[in-house]
């Protein structure tokens, strides 16, 4: 079929990629389908998810991939005792006002785009199609088949360049042949895999899947799919549009694609990488593209394991000079597939802290904004939040507790295999172990008289009481002994506690003393605060510290307002209810300011909270 961008003739490409890179999986994702050419190819081998905004898209995957070659049409044969597409060939078709094609798509409509005996049948077809469907007699991959036939056809016959957004002035002869449907061409083969078909905004849909591969063949070029294909649109939804102008164009709807704006492209690209969740990512792009390869790189390897990205072009060499995609200097068009492993790894901070946000990391993430300029976690605690999110400038940690914040820096900042080889002699030198009490103390008093460094309270806080870091107001750590100590998991968690941004910056402010402002745009504000209706232990014995209010809680709020008026977005996790409480100040501050309340689920294994994300991101 002509479709712009088809893969047709690039399947081996990306299957020699798939090999040279060995890639394994069970399920492959094809997001933007188009013709479903790949998802057909690759149908044998994986269990398949394809999508595509575009409905005919979504007929064309639906006959490819729940088909298995031409379907038998039982049914119908038994009743009607004719081949399928023989009988709608030969049927008489008389048009009326149902007859869309013909009414505004031929020289009735002073338009060229097909003949009038053709359109007259190619509505004919469509409507037979669906009459045979709701009398049962087409089972519905048989439906889809049939109408992706047509559709396919219809690009056989149609007096245009191969898109419908204008018509020849003249025949072509290809348009002056008589229109027959014919059985689509579908892939043969064993049909035991389990194929799923969306139809969705892929960015949307990325945040419901998840998989092994994901093949990303977006539009690379400014022209609009729903625009370029309308009139295969209209024939397949089956609808009666409004349309305007000398090409009576259908309007776009809700299928205008971001991928085709030079200057929206790049954050989707963003928001796809993040969100995806398969282990590899293996792209089809152009060195022609609304982006710049360079770019493309750049930003796959903010979210690749390792920062390693691969590009191949179709001459099958590694793609050498980077910086000519930018200039485009009469380069000739290349089609190169970018193949990425995606890190999966949710990072976890080998600090032991209540509330932190490891285990619900994703689920706040589904939630992030297309770009993020910078991060700040305003309230980052062990920074469980902000070591894990990829930004394209830079990562901001602040916490009011200067014994966290020093913790933090610390473990960011000192070579790792050192931080253990520090960890394990104060171990040994106070022969401290899992609810022995003697060296515990010993450490504590030396930590509190001498030694007031971040490696002794960290060690301490691993052998406390539910690893609290407490302090009396004397600035004493006072936590007791607890059951717990240094493992195989912490030391692991040290060794990987690396910002995925590389650029991070620490502050040890109170949250209403950050310059929000001098931000740029761009930047998710995220905040953690100590929860106004549980009782964290950041919030009894308030650690020497200033504890949490009503007052700081309302302060909060008013922040957000604020950063919402500047056009910030702001998320905030918090719990709505809890033991029976309600934070009423907060679900009203929420409906008045229209801020979604995001419900992600319980969290907590000793004290199960109803946890929620408050956010003015749409
Ligand atoms: C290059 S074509 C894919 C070609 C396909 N691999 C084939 O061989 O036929 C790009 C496809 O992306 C779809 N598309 C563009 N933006 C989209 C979006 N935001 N969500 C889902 N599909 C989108 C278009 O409708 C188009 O079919």
């Amino acid at each position: 079929m002509r479709y712009l961008g088809s893969k047709v003739k690039l399947l081996d490409f990306i299957q020699q990629t798939i090999t040279k890179y060995g890639i394994v999986g069970d399920s492959f994702c094809d997001l933007f389908a188009g013709t479903a050419s790949v998802s057909d190819f690759f149908k044998g081998q994986y269990d398949i998810i394809a999508n595509d905004f575009m409905y005919y898209s979504y007929v064309l995957s639906k006959a490819k991939l729940q088909n298995n070659g031409e379907p038998k049409f039982e049914r119908f044969t038994r009743e009607y005792k004719a081949d399928v597409f023989e009988w709608l060939n030969s049927q008489t078709y008389i048009p009326d006002e149902k007859y869309f094609i013909y009414e505004n798509y031929s020289p009735i409509g002073n338009r060229l785009f097909f003949t009038e005996d053709n359109a007259i049948k190619i509505d004919g077809i469509r409507f037979a199609i669906e009459e045979l469907y709701a009398n049962n007699f087409l089972s519905e991959s048989e439906y889809f088949y049939l109408k992706a036939s047509l559709i396919d056809c219809v690009t056989r016959y149609s007096n245009t360049s191969g898109t419908y957004e204008a018509f020849f002035k003249f025949w072509e002869s290809r348009a002056l042949k008589e229109f027959t449907i014919e059985p689509i061409e579908v892939s043969n083969c064993q049909l035991l895999r389990h194929h799923t078909i969306f139809n969705k905004n892929s960015n949307e849909l990325i945040r419901e899947v998840r998989g092994d591969i994901l093949y990303l063949d977006p539009p690379y070029t400014v022209t609009q799919y729903a625009s370029a294909y309308n009139i295969l649109e209209t024939i397949a939804r089956n609808d009666k549009p409004a349309i305007k102008g000398v090409g009576g164009k259908r309007d776009k709807g809700s299928c205008v694609s971001n991928y085709c704006y030079a200057k929206k492209a790049k954050d989707e690209f963003e928001d796809l990488f993040r969100q995806a969740q398969f282990k590899h990512i293996l792209m089809s792009y152009s060195n022609q593209g609304v982006v710049p390869l360079d770019e493309l790189i750049e930003l796959a390897r903010l979210f690749a394991k390792d920062g390693t990205v691969h590009i191949d072009n179709l001459e099958y060499q590694e793609y050498q000079n980077h910086r000519s995609s930018n200039k485009r200097n009469g380069e000739r068009l290349k089609e190169v597939i970018i193949y990425f492993e995606k890190d999966l790894n949710v990072i976890k901070s080998p600090l032991n802290y209540a509330g932190s946000k490891d285990r619900m990391y994703y689920a706040i993430q589904k939630h992030f904004p297309k770009h993020i300029d910078t991060f700040v976690d305003v309230m980052g605690g062990a920074f469980n939040m902000g070591i894990n999110v990829a930004a394209t400038r830079q990562v901001v940690y602040n916490d009011i507790n200067p014994y966290i914040y020093q913790i933090v820096n610390w473990l960011l900042s000192t070579d790792k295999e050192q931080i253990t080889q520090n960890v394990e002699n104060c171990i040994q030198h106070y022969g401290l172990g899992k609810a022995l009490e003697a060296p515990y103390l010993a450490l504590r008093n030396c930590y509190n008289t001498t030694e007031r460094n971040p490696l002794n309270l960290f060690v301490l806080h691993m052998y406390s009481f539910q690893n609290y870091i407490r302090f009396n107001s004397k600035q004493g750590f006072n936590t007791p002994i607890g059951v717990a100590g240094y493992s195989e998991d912490l030391k692991n968690r040290i060794s990987h506690f690396v910002p995925r941004t590389p650029n991070v910056i620490l502050s040890n402010l109170d949250y209403r003393e950050v310059d929000y402002l001098t931000y740029p745009q761009g930047t998710l504000f995220y905040f953690d605060p100590p929860y106004l209706i549980t009782k964290a232990a950041y919030n009894d014995g308030k650690r020497g510290l200033d504890g949490w209010s009503k007052e700081h809680e309302k302060f909060l709020y008013e922040i957000l307002s604020m950063l919402n008026s500047h056009n910030y977005h702001f998320i905030m996790s918090n719990v709505k209810e809890h033991k029976g409480r309600t934070n009423v100040q907060l679900i009203e501050w929420a409906h008045a300011n229209n801020f979604r309340i995001v419900e992600m689920g319980l969290s907590g294994w000793r004290y199960a909270k109803n946890e929620i994300i408050v956010t003015n991101i749409e």
